[in-house]
């Protein structure tokens, strides 16, 4: 039996209970096509030759789960995932990129994966939250492109780059950033992760388990996700947050990005040091192209409601916020440093402030 298939059978039973969020609808009005179908669809456990399917065959044989909600589950449906929902980008892709041939390979093959078990070939990486990601997509590039410019000339150790991809468009979604657009992400997540044929909108797909209709429709839901939380004024979380600001953090993890409020990321991508690289999963460890993150770097991950999807960092290495901070290095470096010296209460408080920042149920 497949890996896939017995991660994917615990996690069918422990899932059940998971209770699917409610977009913001009126009161008293049915929900639309869309939102209707998109929940359904987040939380549907996909079987083989699933009469759901359009006309497909239903969950494929290289499935890593059977829903998107098995590995978006934390703090509610679309929440992050723990470390056993982890998937590793396949080796033989990852090699392509360790090669000159970067810009031509399709964009979005780097977050192919399967369970990871820590001995195959291939990157981890851990399930972030969903919750607030319409708000990430409506970003304009042009406001990440300004944020790039005026930050290096703001911080001169800090050199946060756009992620572009090979059609000239903005990354700002995954781990390393190169994937543009809500709509590619859950495609590739229909395809890699629940292995069913998508059709994209004006590409007709007789074989799709999953017409364009219903794809729209489940990428409107993830897009309607409630945003994080903040846990009302608390003295200690305020003083936190200047020292968040004080020491920093702020210069990666901004407030506020287009209409991303108070989403403290910049979205763009950063050199993290040696500790955080995967240069031994055959990422480049320089840019064969200015497109593709190379082995150290990583984009800004927003913190908003980071109090609920521990484990911390691309591959959920760390269990706490305070581990996940001394595990910075490159860019990052002067600001842990900063942050270190300071006293046991401001960072205490600090702490309080991360906590603050919590899933929307
Ligand atoms: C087997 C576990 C698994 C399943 C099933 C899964 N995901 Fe994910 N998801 C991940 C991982 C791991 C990442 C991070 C990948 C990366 O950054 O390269 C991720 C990232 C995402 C992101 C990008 C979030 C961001 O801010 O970068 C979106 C959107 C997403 N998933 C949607 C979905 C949808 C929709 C489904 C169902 C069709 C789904 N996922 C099914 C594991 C899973
Ligand atoms: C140079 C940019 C930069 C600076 C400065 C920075 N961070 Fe980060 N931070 C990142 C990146 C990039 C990651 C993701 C690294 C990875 O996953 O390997 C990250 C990850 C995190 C995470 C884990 C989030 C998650 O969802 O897994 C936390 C918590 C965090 N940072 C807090 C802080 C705090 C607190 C400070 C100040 C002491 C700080 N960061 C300073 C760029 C930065």
């Amino acid at each position: 039996m497949r890996q896939g298939w017995v991660l994917g059978f615990g996690l069918a039973l422990a899932c059940s209970t998971v209770a699917v969020a409610e977009p913001n609808e009126p009161p008293g009005e049915p929900l639309s096509y869309a939102r209707e179908v998109g929940r359904e669809l987040f939380a549907r456990e996909w079987i083989a030759d699933d009469p759901r399917s359009a006309g497909g065959r239903g969950l494929g044989e290289n499935a890593n789960a059977e829903s998107c909600v098995a590995c978006h589950s934390l703090g509610g449906a679309g929440g992050a995932g723990g470390r056993s929902r982890n998937v590793g980008t396949v080796g033989d892709l990852a090699n392509v990129f360790g090669g000159m041939q970067a810009t031509m390979v399709p964009q979005g093959v780097l977050s192919i994966g399967r369970p990871w078990d820590g001995s195959t070939m291939g990157s981890p990486r851990n399930p972030p939250a969903l919750f607030g990601a319409g708000l990430v997509d409506a970003v304009p590039e042009t406001a990440l492109r300004a944020l790039a410019a005026r930050e290096h000339a703001a911080h001169p150790a800090i050199s946060g780059r756009v992620s572009e991809t090979e059609d000239g468009r903005v990354g700002r979604f995954a781990w390393k950033g190169h994937i543009a657009s809500l709509e590619d992400f859950v495609a590739q997540a229909c395809k890699v992760e629940l292995d069913i044929v998508v059709e994209r909108p004006g590409e007709p797909e007789p074989a799709a388990d999953l017409r364009a209709e219903e794809l729209t429709a489940l990428t409107q839901y993830v897009a309607e996700l409630p945003e994080p939380r903040e846990v009302a004024d608390q003295p200690l979380a305020r003083r936190g947050e200047a020292v968040f600001t004080e020491v920093g953090c702020i210069a990666c993890h901004v407030e506020s990005v287009g209409p991303a409020e108070r989403v403290f990321s910049d979205l763009l991508l950063h050199d993290m040091g040696e500790a955080l690289s995967d240069a031994g999963f055959g990422y480049a460890e320089s840019a064969p192209s200015e497109l593709v993150a190379v082995a150290q770097e990583w984009r800004t991950p927003p913190l908003w409601g980071v109090r609920d999807s521990a484990p911390y960092l691309h591959d959920g290495r760390a269990d706490t916020l305070t581990t996940a901070i001394e595990l910075h290095g490159g860019e990052a470096a002067s600001v842990v440093a900063s942050w270190r010296a300071r006293s046991d209460e401001d960072r205490a408080a600090l702490d309080s402030f991360l906590r603050s920042l919590t899933a929307p149920m």
